[in-house]
């Protein structure tokens, strides 16, 4: 019997990409198909109907988590996973999250075509919201299935545009009627998850695969600078209480603190906006993000304090309230996993290196749950989050090759 990277179809994985682009399509090149909207519905729906017309059977769960199952041999037995999301940046890109959906499902496929058995299930899943731009956290999907949260605990987030997200998920759940409603959690005996890099060291080193090491700490804020609306005109500027100028000294201050000569840290500042909003009106309110990312646990978590001190500290006449959405330690990936990835990248003769992830992903969340790990592929000079996002067929078919061996290996093990 020949392997089953022998059997991924590099044209059908990279014509479902295309397919899965017009959802959110901007007409730039990019997609806006934000978590829980209509068209992450209509990609779903898309990827459910190519799964019924396969006989795979099809699940969602109470967070719009969705499951496409091949059947083992041993119905008992709990599945190995594989999967991603199909939610983007507001101006994303046509890889990020949708090539590790697409490329568990061309698994599935390949082996169908093939025929191979395999002794646990394998499931391919979209989780829900994993960008976290239109409803945060992110990772709500993978967050509930892992059970760190309920899904009660996030229905009556808001969004940017005043959408709600229990009534979003009960429209996202209802774009795959024919899915078999289930409850989102474990058992799982593995896990793997295929990503573009979203950064450039493998093209730079000229490499195909990455079989990632681990996901660095990252943590997401909402900082509110509460001081008065006033007249442009008339308020002395001794009098003020300008929430604009409180949120400048304290953006000027953790700029400063997270300033690093080995270049390591990650700090982003990606949403600011000042209330109400009028030329000729002091701002009363600004509120503001701040991403924060590092891979030493010790200085991640110390940071996430001082990111806290730094914003009250620098408050002045204003009041300030800083909310931690998401702070996330690191995450190791299992050592098996990461061995098996390494090993089946060379045996298909495919160049690669380990790495560690400095993107979020919905894996971090299940390494308390099983074995876990990642495969990345280059993508383009390193562009993501950005509509130029770009990855070649056959580094995407290389990272889809590495996934099927090590799913079918983990399968039946
Ligand atoms: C996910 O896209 C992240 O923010 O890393
Ligand atoms: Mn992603
Ligand atoms: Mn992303």
């Amino acid at each position: 019997m020949g392997r089953a990277s022998d059997a991924i179809d590099q044209q059908r994985l990279w014509d479902r990409h295309m397919a899965i682009a017009r959802f959110g399509a901007t007409g730039r090149g990019g997609v806006n198909r934000q978590a829980l909207t209509e068209d992450d519905g209509r990609a779903r729906a898309e990827l459910a109907g190519w799964a019924a017309a396969r006989g795979f059977k099809v699940a969602v769960d109470e967070a719009a988590n969705l499951y496409v199952r091949r059947d083992g041999s041993d119905a008992d037995a709990p599945p190995i996973m594989s999967g991603s999301h199909l939610d983007t940046q507001p101006a994303g890109g046509n890889f990020d999250g949708v090539f590790g959906v697409l490329a568990a499902f061309e698994v599935l496929e390949a082996l169908d075509d093939s025929g191979m058995t395999h002794r646990r299930p394998i499931e391919a899943v979209v989780w829900t919201n994993e960008e976290g731009c239109r409803y945060a956290p992110g990772c709500t999907g993978s967050l509930v299935f892992s059970g760190r949260h309920r899904i009660e605990d996030f229905l009556d987030a808001t969004s940017p545009d005043g959408a709600v997200l229990k009534d979003d998920l009960a429209r996202t759940i209802a774009a795959t009627p024919r899915a078999v409603k289930r409850t989102g959690g474990g058992p799982v005996d593995g896990y793997i998850e295929a990503h573009i890099e979203q950064g450039p060291r493998l093209e730079a080193a000229g490499l195909t695969i990455g079989a990632v090491t681990g996901i660095q700490g990252g943590s997401s804020f909402e900082v509110i600078v509460t001081g008065e609306d006033g007249h442009a005109g008339t308020v002395p500027l001794r009098q003020r209480r300008d929430a604009f100028r409180s949120a400048m000294a304290m953006v000027e201050a953790l700029y400063g603190a997270t300033a690093d000569p080995d270049d390591t840290t990650r700090f982003t500042i990606g949403r600011f906006q000042a209330y109400p909003g009028s030329p000729n009106t002091i701002p009363g309110e600004v509120r503001f993000t701040i991403d924060f990312r590092h891979p030493d646990g010790d200085y991640f978590a110390a940071m996430v304090e001082r990111i806290v001190a730094l914003c009250e500290a620098h408050a002045g006449p204003c009041g300030v309230a800083v909310k931690r959405r998401h702070v996330a330690p690191p995450a190791d990936f299992d050592e098996t996993v990461i061995a098996r990835i390494e090993r089946i990248a060379g045996e298909l003769r495919l160049p690669a290196k380990r790495m560690i992830s400095g993107a979020d992903h919905d894996a971090k969340l299940m390494v308390p749950l099983c074995p876990t790990g990642m495969i990345f592929v280059p993508c383009q000079r390193g562009i993501s989050h950005n509509e130029a996002e770009m990855a070649t067929p056959d580094d995407l078919a290389a990272g889809a090759r590495v996934l099927a061996d090590a799913l079918l290996e983990m399968a039946d093990a």
